[in-house]
């Protein structure tokens, strides 16, 4: 996904797609016009990419104007007037290509020909890169067309977003903006091993009335006879990270049981980045979306004193040794902080100070809910 000023924008044509369908066109008109007088018109400012890659696969003899419309406001006439500049020379009794990077109402293409009416052209046809048949009103339907695309902006190779955009090597397709969903509240809980989710995320569920979805309590809750029980405890008893599709499915199989809920407080989830597309695409499917992140931030040595407290009173074993706790800190310095780049390119980050008391914490994480909303 790319950003171009204010709109996400994610790739529609690529590359390759690109050069096998000019490949394609080229050919095409080459084969057509083997014995015209052909002469290109290429429109700018958006079909200068798309000309210069056809123009390198015409086999035949040929010759290229670059225009461009202009509107003046005449002397005598009211309102603009248009003519079409960058003409290199007589065009009569010669066959016309137009270039286009894209035909959208047809308009242009429409006042393009009207200016051409006058200037006895033996032929003259309509190569587009791109055509949108939905948004189409005009009279003249392009001759030759890379790629028929619905009615969705598109930017880049030649087109632009307000004059942006032009540069990139393929066509980018503008990505729908899902509307902030506001009957649910989806937060991911996010932190090192010890920095209090588990308490925080309690707190969190009675006060929005959430559904709290602890994936390592649920791991540790599994028949620890089962197959997927097994599989998941010899992970997380010596503090690794259960694999990612084995996380997925659990995850998935719990929020589908509390088809009412008002919003679910994700804890210790996603801790891949993997896992958190995966989040993303399971709730777009759902129609709802991640509402933010939220981030608690304790020092190292806090936490290791914090987990072996917890040990003497939860009884559990990766609270206990030193080392497992070490490993737990490290994977998720490795593994699980990226997550919080992810929410953080979609805006969606919030580092909450997890130091003080718990209801200073709390505190933090209502108002942190409260200023999003
Ligand atoms: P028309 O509506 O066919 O006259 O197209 C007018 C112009 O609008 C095109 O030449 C483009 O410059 C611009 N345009 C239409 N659709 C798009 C789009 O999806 N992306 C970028 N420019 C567009």
């Amino acid at each position: 996904m790319i950003q171009v000023l204010d709109k996400s924008f994610e790739v529609f044509i690529t590359k390759e797609e690109l050069s096998k369908e000019i490949a394609t066109l080229g050919e095409q008109i080459s084969k057509d016009y083997k014995d015209g007088d052909l002469v290109f018109l290429s429109v700018l400012n958006g079909a200068f990419m798309f000309t210069s890659d056809l123009m390198k696969n015409i086999t035949i003899d040929c010759e290229v104007s670059f225009v461009k419309m202009s509107s003046y406001s005449g002397v005598e006439s009211k309102g603009k007037v248009d003519e079409l500049i960058g003409l290199n020379g007589d065009l009569s009794g010669r066959d016309i290509v137009i270039v286009e990077d894209i035909v959208d109402s047809g308009l242009t293409i429409d006042k393009i020909i009207s200016l051409l009416e006058t200037s006895n052209a033996a032929s003259v046809k309509v190569c587009t890169l791109l055509y949108k048949p939905d948004a189409f009103t005009g009279q003249k339907r392009p001759d030759y067309v890379g790629f028929s695309i619905p009615n969705a902006f598109v930017v880049g190779y030649g087109l632009d977003y307000d004059q942006k955009g032009r540069n990139l090597d393929m066509i980018y397709q503008v990505r729908e903006q899902k509307k902030p969903n506001k009957d649910m509240l989806n937060i991911v809980l996010f932190g090192p091993p010890g920095a209090g989710k588990g308490t925080q995320s309690e707190r969190l569920r009675d006060k929005y009335g959430l559904v709290h979805i602890s994936t390592g309590d649920v791991f540790r809750a599994l028949d620890s006879e089962s197959e997927l029980g097994k599989l998941a405890k010899s992970y997380s008893d010596h503090g690794n990270l259960v694999p990612d599709e084995i996380t997925i499915k659990i995850l998935e199989s719990e929020v589908s049981k509390h088809p009412e809920a008002k919003g679910v407080i994700y804890d210790g989830f996603p801790r891949t980045t993997a896992q958190a597309e995966a989040l993303d695409k399971f709730l777009a499917a759902k129609g709802t979306e991640v509402s933010m992140m939220l981030s608690l931030v304790v020092a190292e040595d806090e936490l290791k004193t914090r987990l072996i407290a917890r040990a003497e009173v939860s009884g559990r074993k990766d609270d206990a040794d030193p080392k497992i706790i070490q490993n737990r800190i490290n994977t998720y310095n490795n593994s699980t902080a990226p997550v919080a780049d992810f929410y953080k390119s979609q805006g969606k980050l919030s580092q909450i100070n997890g130091v003080g008391t718990i209801d200073d914490i709390s505190d933090r994480l209502y108002s942190a809910i409260n200023s999003a909303e």
